[in-house]
């Protein structure tokens, strides 16, 4: 049988990685700058999550929500306390898509409105209301394309205006900072006005920060750096560092019932054990303050080259913007310096999501092969 071929590969195998590395069957190494597409936040391999997932599987690593999970109601005190998101309630399920599809949801359960608002370029995954409110009609089939979903230009606050006054807006949808649309962000004003206009017109406010939190940006989400209050948070990637698990944040004044939302795997024993040693780490090895430091050291090596036209994004969530497609590039920069990094929707820019343990010696091994490359 073979693989069904949705996914152009690169040659390469890796067969194990530690921290910030990456080293393929014949131990050649690689410096992983894509974090596997912004999900390895602790760095590979890290000792305390091979350790608890380990010491937690040899105990118990799955039983459904049907019966008490300890490690769930903890995990979801320690996600208020961590984030400063007071009072929100916890849903987990098992990734991106699968949060977004359950935050659409549950806030057309909540307000009994059917519409979805999105921004150019954004993405928000593969399922059925997730890819619809996302700006990429070739990924949209003609099933999901039922939903109504409206695309708006970001930062255009006068079209949301328009489109929440006819009443039918479930919830607008953003990514603060976008992931796989090109680090385009927009103004503090234009967030606080999306989220006022959101309360006028009763319709949930949803931050997709499926790739933005879990301290990626410095912040430990995106939307905080606006002060924002969103109505639901969905979170996933850098929230397992590589177990799959996502999850959305729930504002109290959204109430539960039972049956509203649920999933079989969403939850389990070991993604718990993954979710709470990534915020253990975090926290100990003060990931966030690293983040915010290697960036400025980005940033500043980014200003010697003058063939980069633009440095998006903050954090450890960047981008590199030049005036030429940056596909032969970031080949070059893969199999001639061994340094992996990702792509965009946007041609012309090439993304740097590594770990958050990344160092600046790391940074500086970059900017060397690209230097050469250029
Ligand atoms: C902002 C954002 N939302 C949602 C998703 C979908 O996540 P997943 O691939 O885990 O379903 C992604 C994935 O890249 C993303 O970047």
């Amino acid at each position: 049988m073979s693989l069904f071929d949705v996914y152009p590969l690169f040659d390469v195998t890796p067969v194990r990685a530690q921290d910030v590395y990456v080293y393929d069957h014949d131990d050649v190494e690689y410096l992983d700058l894509y974090g596997g597409h912004a999900v390895i936040s602790i760095g590979h391999s890290h000792p305390e999550y091979v350790n608890n997932i380990s010491e937690q599987v040899s105990k118990i690593g799955f039983y459904s929500n049907a019966v008490q999970n300890p490690l769930q109601e903890a995990l979801a005190q320690r996600l208020v306390d961590f984030s400063g998101c007071k009072d929100y309630q916890l849903f987990m399920c098992n990734s991106g898509a699968e949060a977004n599809e359950n935050a659409l949801k549950l806030a057309s359960f909540h307000n009994r409105k059917h519409k979805v608002i999105a921004f150019k370029n954004g993405f928000h995954g593969r399922t059925s209301a997730a890819v619809a409110a996302t700006d990429n009609a070739k990924i949209i089939a003609p099933l999901n394309a039922q939903q109504e979903v409206e695309i708006i230009e970001l930062g255009d606050l006068e079209a949301v205006e328009k489109a929440l006054d006819k009443n039918n807006v479930c919830a607008v949808i953003v990514e603060c900072i976008q992931g796989v649309g090109g680090l385009d962000e927009d103004t503090t004003v234009f967030y606080q006005g999306l989220q006022a206009l959101c309360r006028q017109y009763n319709t949930s406010f949803i931050a997709d920060e499926v790739q933005s939190g879990f301290g990626r940006t410095g912040n430990f989400f995106a939307f905080q750096k606006h002060g924002l209050e969103p109505d639901i948070i969905s979170m996933a990637k850098g929230m397992g560092n590589g177990f799959p698990v996502g999850g959305i944040l729930i504002h109290p004044q959204i109430k539960a019932s039972y049956g509203l939302l649920g999933t079989t795997f969403g939850g389990n024993h070991l993604a718990c054990t993954a979710v709470s040693t990534v915020l253990n780490v975090i926290e100990k090895e003060q990931l966030m303050d690293n983040a915010k430091a290697v960036s400025a050291h980005f940033l500043k090596r980014a200003q010697e080259l003058p063939q980069v036209k633009n440095v998006k994004g903050r954090g450890l969530m960047l981008g590199l913007e030049f005036d030429f497609p940056i596909a032969t590039l970031r080949k070059n920069i893969l199999f001639n310096h061994h340094i992996f990094t990702g792509s965009a929707k946007n041609p012309n820019v090439i993304r740097i999501l590594p770990p958050l343990t990344i160092k600046e010696s790391h940074i500086d091994l970059f900017f060397d092969a690209l230097k050469a490359e250029l």
